[in-house]
């Protein structure tokens, strides 16, 4: 595997893959099973595959986690090569952001409703990123998570808005096996909060086992999902939320499409976000 730092290097190490032949991760590393999965399913779809650690300034509020964000570099390098990547690209903040810069997407109403309301800024800061590492790596096929559902929506809107020529997959969730998604935010978690965020993987559970007994009444759904995690005292809500799962707008019973259930809830410290799609 090789480390590179720069633009200049990725293109030059990336010249005999041009023309499809690239899976792509992004990530911000410190690096779990659901991000080594998506590296996984790259050595799949492509012959080579390029991952990217950067933790991206521009996606993170003014008092959110940026300067504690967990890093882990040789271990995230040691993780990255154990999963086929053949190409770990680690750029420094002015790399991407130097001197002058100023451009930025954009996003529209996918980005509005869920995390959008509480992180202001967040997605076009995670769509402008985006942008620049899929031009930089310029794969056939990039590969996010699906606990991100949002995220993959409005990156998969802008990719169509643009028209750019990659492919967008989303894997499924990565759960530790007594349910919690995997996220590089559960190191932030004490004992105790760790054990009360599974909660929110049952409350989910619960949902889609009312699903699958004909449970289709999203209100219903959704406020049996608030009430499981309400009971968990120390769980700090931030939404809990029944929405369209393309469109991203509140679910209504009569416009048919997949229903998503998506919660975002603050243990301590620590905003966990967790979602299933039904149908
Ligand atoms: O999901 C993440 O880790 C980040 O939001 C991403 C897509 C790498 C952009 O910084």
């Amino acid at each position: 595997m090789r480390i590179v730092r720069t633009v200049a290097e990725l293109r030059e190490v990336l010249a005999p893959f041009r023309g499809g032949g690239v899976a792509f991760v992004p990530t911000m590393g410190f690096l779990h099973a659901g991000h080594t999965s998506l590296m996984r399913e790259g050595t799949r779809r492509a012959g080579m595959v390029v991952a990217s650690i950067f933790v991206n300034p521009l996606q993170f509020g003014p008092k959110e986690d940026l300067s504690r964000y967990p890093r882990d570099p040789e271990g995230d390098a040691r993780k990255c090569e154990e999963a086929g990547v053949g190409v770990l690209w680690c750029p420094e903040v002015e790399d991407l952001y130097p001197e002058g810069f100023q451009t930025r997407v954009v996003t529209g109403e996918l980005a509005g409703p869920l995390c959008g309301r509480s992180r202001p800024g967040h997605f076009d800061g995670v769509a402008t990123v985006v942008l620049k590492l899929l031009l930089a790596v310029a794969p056939g096929v990039a590969i996010f998570g699906r606990k991100d559902w949002q995220q993959l929506r409005v990156v998969e809107r802008m990719v169509e808005d643009f028209a750019l020529p990659v492919q967008i997959l989303g894997m499924p969730i990565v759960r530790e096996p007594d349910g919690l998604a995997m996220s590089s935010r559960n190191a932030y978690l004490g004992a105790e909060d760790r054990v009360r965020a599974l909660v929110l993987s049952a409350a989910l559970r619960e949902a889609e086992a009312r699903w699958r007994r004909g449970e289709r009444d999203p209100e219903s759904l959704r406020s049996r999902v608030e009430a499981m995690i309400g009971a968990e005292g120390r769980a700090d809500i931030d939404y809990v939320e029944a929405r369209h799962a393309l469109t991203l707008r509140v679910a209504d019973a009569t416009v048919p499409g997949p229903l998503l259930l998506a919660v975002a809830v603050k243990f301590g410290t620590t905003r966990l976000i967790d979602n299933v799609v039904l149908g």
